[in-house]
């Protein structure tokens, strides 16, 4: 283990002295809570938040509002993320008053956005801890200084660390998973590509990759630990190896991860069109276990937007990447992220928007009504559109996402396909609901004894984007 991680284990044994002295006090173990907005890069490091915050002492609890300390892990991607994470704080607030020992940490993307910290500094003082993307690995010590700190709280004793970016990696975070069966794996932190709606690059800084050994030795030991699945996970993972001293694509790099004992599914997420080499869709199609999904944002079908947006690719190139990657990979299922109401956006970039859409047959979409976030280029274009053009555009593309979509789940219908089972489902607790490799949802008869287990599944109807199925033994 690196010096850091020994570090890390110090302050947590600091911690745990303190977290257990306050558990004797109150006459039940402490509880914490974290609450996780936005993409899987936050799921991943709320894992490790709540590992480390289980080898503190503290229990989980599932109630925000009961829980002694409470973590939020923003999201700043869009205007309303902001929102929600702001509603959920003055909710609290409320019930901090009342229980004013509760811990309150704020961390995740917006902590790093300078005008969304001092809002939270000013107008929401009872928050104790305040840290930023990079100082996740620290999070044992800055819990220290708010377990020790004087009980002065209001304005000014907000515990704050928030750096502006690292070049730095830090391995062997403790992490408590979500699942057993199935895993997330940073593979690369940070992006360059600086998409000029996105806020992310300035975030989540610049990119850099973890070294090969340290993701295969992470992988090997989930797998150990009986995980099936594995979510590789980087802004723009296709230009994974850059700046690494090895010389390694990603297309080699999930060579390896596909000669890991125990792992049967390989995902990836989020696929850049202008950095996806031949090279990855022949790896795909040789493949056993990489799923057969590519999420690749599209965010526009208009060539002129995609330079607007710096995004490197044009209409066409778009959608020959996409046909070759059908054509190479059978039964492959392509999603995508589109953006409407970009700044200059007119009645024609939506029409090549909806033809890329039935071009490419998209299996399923992620629209976003465009947010203006403030220090992008865009935010500062001329031409925003109006609200009501946004969203008449924005019904548009969102009916032909779902009527493409729709017809292309259908197709699978009356096949038996493998299907992870996940979980028991919410609705009717008789129905198990699985993945399958395409990503699509299927729910069929089963109970808890099949979570976590690879079973094959006849895809009875298809209800839209999920599925009705039956096991077949
Ligand atoms: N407004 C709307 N959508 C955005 N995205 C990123 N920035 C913005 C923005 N300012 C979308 C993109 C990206 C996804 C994660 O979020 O489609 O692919
Ligand atoms: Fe944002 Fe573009 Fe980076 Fe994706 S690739 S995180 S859209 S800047």
């Amino acid at each position: 283990m690196s010096d850091i991680s020994d570090e890390i284990k110090i302050q947590i044994n600091t911690a745990a002295a303190i977290v257990k002295e306050r558990s004797s006090l109150i006459g039940r173990p402490m509880t914490y809570h974290v609450t996780t907005f936005g993409c899987q890069m936050n799921a991943r490091d709320s894992e490790k938040l709540s590992g480390i915050l289980e080898e503190c002492g503290l229990e989980r609890c599932e109630d925000e509002l009961e829980a002694d300390v409470v973590i939020y892990n923003t999201c700043t991607v869009r205007d309303n993320a902001n929102q929600k994470f702001f509603g959920h704080l003055g909710s609290l607030g409320a019930v901090k008053k009342t229980r004013p020992d509760m811990i309150v940490g704020v961390c995740g993307c917006l902590s790093q956005e300078k005008s969304a910290r001092e809002k939270i500094l000013t107008s929401y003082p009872f928050v104790d801890l305040v840290f930023g993307t990079h100082n996740v690995f620290d999070f044992a010590r800055l819990f220290v200084m708010v377990l020790t700190r004087e009980v002065t709280k209001g304005k000014g004793s907000t515990v704050t660390e928030v750096w502006d970016d690292t070049d730095k990696i830090v391995e062997d975070i403790p992490v408590r998973r979500n699942y057993s069966f199935k895993s997330g794996v940073n593979i690369m932190f940070g992006c360059n590509n600086f998409c000029s709606y996105c806020i992310v690059p300035y975030v989540r800084g610049r990119e850099r990759s973890r070294t090969s050994d340290d993701i295969i030795g992470e992988i090997r030991r989930l797998a150990n630990d009986g995980v099936k699945e594995v979510m590789l996970l980087g802004q723009n993972v296709n230009s994974y190896g850059k700046g690494l001293d090895e010389n390694i694509s990603f297309a080699q790099l999930l060579q390896k991860v596909e000669q890991v004992d125990g792992i049967e599914r390989i995902r990836f997420m989020t696929s850049h069109p202008k950095d996806l080499s031949d090279e990855l869709i022949d790896v795909m199609a040789g493949s056993k276990k990489i799923c057969k999904h590519i999420h690749l944002p599209l965010q526009s079908g208009s060539t002129r937007l995609l330079q607007s947006m710096n995004r490197h690719y044009t209409k066409e190139q778009y959608i020959d990447l996409a046909l070759r990657i059908r054509e190479r990979i059978d039964g492959i299922a392509i999603t995508t992220d589109i953006i409407t109401g970009y700044p200059g956006e007119t009645d024609a970039d939506i029409d090549d928007t909806i033809d890329v859409i039935e071009k490419v047959a998209f299996d399923g979409a992620f629209t976003f009504i465009y947010s203006k976030r403030t220090g992008t280029p865009a935010a500062s274009m001329p031409d925003q559109v109006p609200e009501d053009v946004v969203k008449k555009n924005f019904d548009r593309v969102l009916a032909k996402v779902q009527e493409i979509s729709t017809k292309q789940a259908a197709k699978i219908e009356g096949r038996i396909m493998d299907v992870l089972v996940e979980d028991i489902n919410r609705q009717d607790p008789s129905l198990v609901t699985g993945r399958l490799s395409n990503n699509l949802n299927v729910h069929f008869p089963g109970d808890e004894s099949l979570i976590g287990k690879i079973v094959d599944v006849k895809l009875t109807q298809c209800k839209g984007f999920y599925y009705i199925g039956e096991r077949i033994q």
